[in-house]
């Protein structure tokens, strides 16, 4: 889906000793990372996100666990499931995304370009859905 590519990361290790992934910027991350953050003991049928954003690169990528996004252009959806954490989902510019079916263990983390910033958020869907169609 334009938008949205599907990162696939090296690992390193074994069964025996465990896994390492190293998540670097301009490398396996497309672009330079400004800000990391990530949500955890979410409840059982919350569901987040429901906004898009207008100049932000992200990758999702779930730690533990299990969450499902939805990628939604307007015109065509998808769903993800992230539950492996050498699985990264990269998101960027005029995208809704809602975030649900969070397991009870799931700790999503974000890496995201720019710092935060209210501003670069769509928060009403028919404003999104008036801003891709321009
Ligand atoms: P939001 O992006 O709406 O998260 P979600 O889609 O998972 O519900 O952010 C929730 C709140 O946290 C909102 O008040 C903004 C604040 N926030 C920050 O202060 N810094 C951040 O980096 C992010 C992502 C959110």
């Amino acid at each position: 889906m334009e938008n949205i590519d599907i990162l696939e990361f090296n690992f390193i290790g074994s069964e025996d000793r465990g896994y390492l992934i190293a998540l670097e910027e301009n490398k396996n991350i497309p672009f330079d990372i400004k800000r990391v953050y990530y949500t955890y003991n979410v409840p059982k049928g919350v569901k987040r996100g429901f906004h898009a954003h207008k100049n932000l690169e992200q990758v999702l990528v779930c730690l533990n666990g299990s969450i499902k996004v939805k990628c939604d252009y307007g015109t065509l959806e998808k769903t993800y499931v992230l539950d492996n954490p050498s699985k990264g989902l990269y998101i960027r510019n005029n995208v809704w995304r809602e975030i649900y079916d969070y397991s009870e263990d799931a700790v999503l983390v974000v890496l995201a370009s720019q710092l935060y910033s209210e501003d670069d958020y769509i928060r009403d869907y028919s404003e999104f859905i008036e801003s891709i169609s321009n």
